[in-house]
């Protein structure tokens, strides 16, 4: 009783500061020494009448791909600071640089005086070399030339790195000076040491909110400047609840944010919208598009991070500041957004595929509150005729919010739960959070004690500080031995379920990690973890730890299973493991407006798999709202409904009568597409390819379609969807961003033929009504018999949509596994692709080796149900099919519907696992 009353009053302390949230919580980049400092720096720089380079290179020694270079920093009146420079030419595409300051003495027993290095959790093993690139030591300067007609000069005076793609500048480092190394020194001497650019502030300790940091190590931040010449467009660096397209952040112009981007990982609360405020992840990678060329930086850096952005008329510049860590980034340059994403993503790894179910609906609040709720919900859904996949728990379910322990008076029999939902293929999710309830007595906190594997205070004692449990320690999974403890706590029955208990995932919440009574909401710098590196170092890295930990333990638990994780906190590279949504939103208008960028941000950031809370976690949607966010949020990839503990229930059978239509139509819309969907996460687990696209990387040379964000592709099915996200819109103006032919989605209409480019299109959309289109030129698949859940229409037939374009072209593909398991590693899987010239349309197989193992033999022979084909001009006259060296005349029908002519084949008997053709003539 008594821990309840304590956790209800934090409960009633976090609600409240949830109202109560201010920009106050969290620093500026003035109230942020180093970003102050850096900030200083530039603007001195800038007004300087010529700069004297503290940098000077000593030695140049070129190795295969790669070159090594002494520099020493020189300190007024002190001895100048050898550091050593690193680039290198990376197989994949991009070129790398580190700077390094190796000589930092140890400075006390407990902090690690080396800077931190994030790469080994960004990317996803040590990225190799092109040895084959040229490098050369001239007099002047280091230039690499590699990959498709790209070069990168360094200037060994000015230590400016400029990176040419077919002889033009794309991107230029240091252009502006403002490489910064803050170099290891001690308190008593540093302000004779310092340049005439420089301040001391914060340099050994400061304070914020009360909250002391010691600060053992002094200053150490690192900073640069990267030019992007001719780019007015730059994106990704999430998380914030902004546009897509980022503003500037000097504040010069109407519309700029005067704060620069910040990436430090917190728990925001209910967040600002259109901001550049830090929330719960951070991928420090960014992307810039002009008309003919893309480019990119990657900032490997886990430490509290600034971005400010400022667009002049002929480039953008931009200014990355790291609290500390190392300095190492690597540039980016290609022709198309795709190649930026995939160059990224073959550093930091593609999207890992999901199990089927975690990319169809999952239903989620805070709280299920006993296992007779979830299993009514689960009852209702079916009762309602609406699929779901998911149930989800909340922290509610375990006994005082000590994790891996069940609430048994209300969930008494978890297996028997399990049990019930798999009979229908429906999962359980339940919630695991990194703090944990320090009780002598708790198992974990015992573990955790005894081993030593919890964070610590920099006095070297466990860090304690307060979460839903109360008093709480955090565990340390930066550590090998307490991510090996958090797999012996999955794999042993954790939750009184046998391991087999395959349809039970995990959500990993407050990784960030959340501390109700620390520094803006989360850790202190100052703690320790593993190898005596600050919270400071490894902070943006630390939820991705946890996530990597549960990942291994759920691999470990059952290797034949797919681990669905839904995380909070996100660091480049968690994409490998995690599905993100974008924490604690609201239900209003607002929120489901920032939800489309938000999820578009991600998705151009190589982080895919996100979502928002559908409805809005804070508050009560008005029916209307909820409809349309249902109605947006069915194309997040990551479509799950949440709602804060003190909302009204809100399961779809809830709403109004004719609102429930919307809902149920809105769910099994998803249902509807997953074939496509799933396969454009296939696609995203190869290449990093978005699953929503932004119209930029349909349209890319179209500056028009560059800031767009209020609609998306999805993935290569040429569907263009434009919810609407304004109360009582009764239409949206759909913008078409390039000069294709469109057909509506709902009736097939030919829309759009050969238009200009910027197209606006007033598109009616009742509250019964999404706004469509497909575009012509692709081919995609959906499934028209909608059952309870995904893996229940695993075997169904399939429908495919031929949208021709003005040459009557057409392409897409289809991707099939047995949603689970792994056996696609080794070939167990259907991938056909779809070509349409106007005449024939032919499937061939994409996948080389099929495998004729349990899902390829069962598959193979699903039928293709019916084929649409719409096409702006009469095509059919006859129609032959020829499969497995057969020929047959299938039956069809044709129509004109407006300008649109419909072919449509009805059980042309066709097996979708094989090649065929079928002619139109
Ligand atoms: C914060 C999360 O953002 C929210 O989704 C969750 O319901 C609460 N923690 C309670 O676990």
């Amino acid at each position: 009783m008594k821990t309840t009353l304590v956790a209800l009053l934090l409960l009633a302390l976090f609600v409240a500061s949830c109202e109560a949230v201010t920009r106050g919580a969290f620093k500026t980049c003035d109230q942020n020494s180093f970003c102050k400092r850096n900030r200083h720096y530039a603007d001195q720089v800038a007004h300087l009448q010529s700069f004297s380079n503290p940098y000077e290179v000593t030695k140049v020694s070129i190795g295969k791909g790669e070159a090594s270079v002494s520099i020493v920093k020189s300190v007024p009146k002190a001895k100048s600071v050898p550091l050593s420079l690193k680039l290198s030419v990376l197989a994949s595409g991009g070129v790398r640089v580190t700077l390094d300051e190796p000589n930092r003495a140890k400075i006390n027993n407990v902090v690690s005086s080396k800077r931190y290095d994030a790469s080994h959790w960004a990317f996803n093993g040590e990225p190799a070399i092109d040895t084959s690139a040229q490098i050369t030591d001239y007099e002047h300067t280091i230039e690499a030339i590699y990959g498709d007609k790209t070069k990168a000069v360094l200037n060994k005076k000015t230590l400016q790195l400029d990176v040419y793609r077919n002889d033009k500048l794309e991107v230029s480092v240091n252009k502006r000076h403002l490489l910064n190394m803050e170099h290891l020194r001690s308190e008593s001497d540093n302000d004779k040491h310092l340049s005439s650019y420089e301040i001391a502030d914060g340099m050994f300790k400061e304070e914020f909110g009360g909250h002391p940091d010691s600060k053992p190590k002094g200053p150490e931040s690192v900073a640069l400047d990267f030019e992007f010449p001719g780019y007015n467009h730059v994106y990704g660096i999430p998380e914030h609840a902004d546009r897509l397209s980022l503003r500037s952040t000097r504040g010069r112009s109407e519309g700029d944010h005067t704060e620069p981007y910040r990436l430090y990982n917190v728990d925001i609360l209910e967040y600002e919208t259109d901001s550049p405020m830090p929330m719960y992840g951070a991928i420090p990678f960014l992307q810039a598009r002009k008309p003919g060329s893309s480019a990119g930086v990657f900032w490997v850096n886990a430490a509290d991070t600034y971005i400010d952005i400022q667009k002049e008329a002929s480039h953008t510049d931009t200014h990355w500041i790291s609290e500390s860590g190392t300095l190492d980034f690597i540039v980016f340059v290609g022709k198309t957004p795709e190649d930026i994403v995939t160059q990224y993503g073959s550093i930091t790894g593609f999207t890992t595929l999901p199990p089927i179910s975690a990319t169809a609906y999952h239903q989620c609040r805070w709280n299920y509150n006993t296992q007779d709720d979830v299993l009514e919900v689960h009852a209702n859904f079916d009762k309602y005729d609406i699929p779901y996949d998911t149930i989800w728990l909340d922290v509610e379910y375990t006994q005082a919010k000590k994790y891996f322990t069940w609430n048994r008076d209300v969930f008494p029999d978890p297996g028997y739960m399990l049990g019930q939902l798999d009979k229908t293929c429906r999962k359980l999710t339940v919630i695991i959070d990194p703090h944990i309830k320090l009780e002598e007595g708790y198992k974990v906190y015992d573990a955790l004690k005894q081993k030593g594997l919890y964070v610590k205070s920099n006095s070297g004692d466990a860090y304690e500080g307060d979460c839903w449990p109360g008093k709480s320690v955090w565990i340390d999974t930066t550590n090998p031995a307490a991510a090996e403890f958090w797999k012996s706590m999955h794999a042993k029955e954790p939750q009184g379920i046998a391991a087999e208990a395959d349809n039970m995932f995990f959500w990993n919440d407050m990784n960030e990690p959340s501390v109700f009574n620390g520094p803006e909401t989360s850790i202190l710098r100052d703690t320790v973890h593993y190898g005596g590196y600050e919270n400071r170092d490894v902070h943006n890295a630390f939820g991705m730890s946890m996530i990597n930990a549960t990942f291994a333990a759920l691999t470990a638990r059952n290797p034949a299973v797919r681990p669905f994780i839904l995380t909070r906190s996100f660091f480049s590279g968690t994409q490998r493991t995690a599905a993100m949504w974008t924490g604690d939103n609201e239900a209003s208008w607002e929120y489901l407006q920032i939800a489309t960028p938000m999820v578009l941000t991600q998705n151009v950031a190589g982080m895919p798999f996100a979502g928002a809370d559908v409805g809005g976690f804070f508050g009560n949607p008005a029916p209307e709202l909820l409809t349309r966010w249902y109605q947006a949020g069915l194309f997040y990839p990551f479509f799950r409904a949440h709602a804060h503990i003190d909302t009204k229930r809100r399961e779809p059978w809830l709403a109004e009568e004719e609102h429930i239509d919307y809902l149920r139509n809105a769910i099994r819309l998803r249902y509807q597409l997953l074939p496509s969907i799933y396969t454009a996460f296939r696609q995203a687990s190869v290449s990093g390819a978005p699953i929503l696209k932004p119209l930029f990387y349909v349209a890319p040379n179209n500056p028009d379609a560059y800031a767009r964000d209020d609609s998306f592709f999805v993935g290569n099915t040429g569907l263009l969807v434009h919810p609407v996200v304004h109360e009582g819109a009764t239409s949206v103006n759909m913008f078409i961003p390039d000069e294709e032919v469109y057909y509506d989605f709902h009736s097939s209409q030919l829309v759009h033929k050969k238009n200009d480019k910027g197209f606006e299109l007033e598109y009616k959309a009742n509250i019964d009504t999404i706004p469509i289109l497909q575009r012509g030129g692709h081919i995609y698949a959906r499934r028209d018999r909608i059952r309870r859940s995904s893996e229940l229409m695993l075997m169904d037939p399939v429908t495919l949509v031929v949208n021709a374009n003005s040459m009557w072209d057409a392409e897409g593909e289809l991707y099939l596994d047995d949603g689970k398991g792994y056996g696609y590693k080794n070939g167990d899987f259907i991938h056909m692709k779809f070509n349409f010239d106007g005449q024939v349309l032919k499937a061939s197989s994409l996948n080389p080796d099929p495998k004729s193992f349990d899902f390829v033999h069962k598959a193979i022979d699903i039928p293709i149900e019916k084929i649409i084909v719409n096409s702006p001009e009469m095509l059919t006259v006859g129609c032959t099919v020829r499969q497995a060296g057969r020929d047959w005349n299938p039956k069809y029908e044709t129509k004109q519907i407006g300008a649109t002519h419909q072919t449509i084949i009805h059980n042309p008997g066709l097996a979708v696992g094989l090649p065929w053709a079928m002619s139109f003539s």
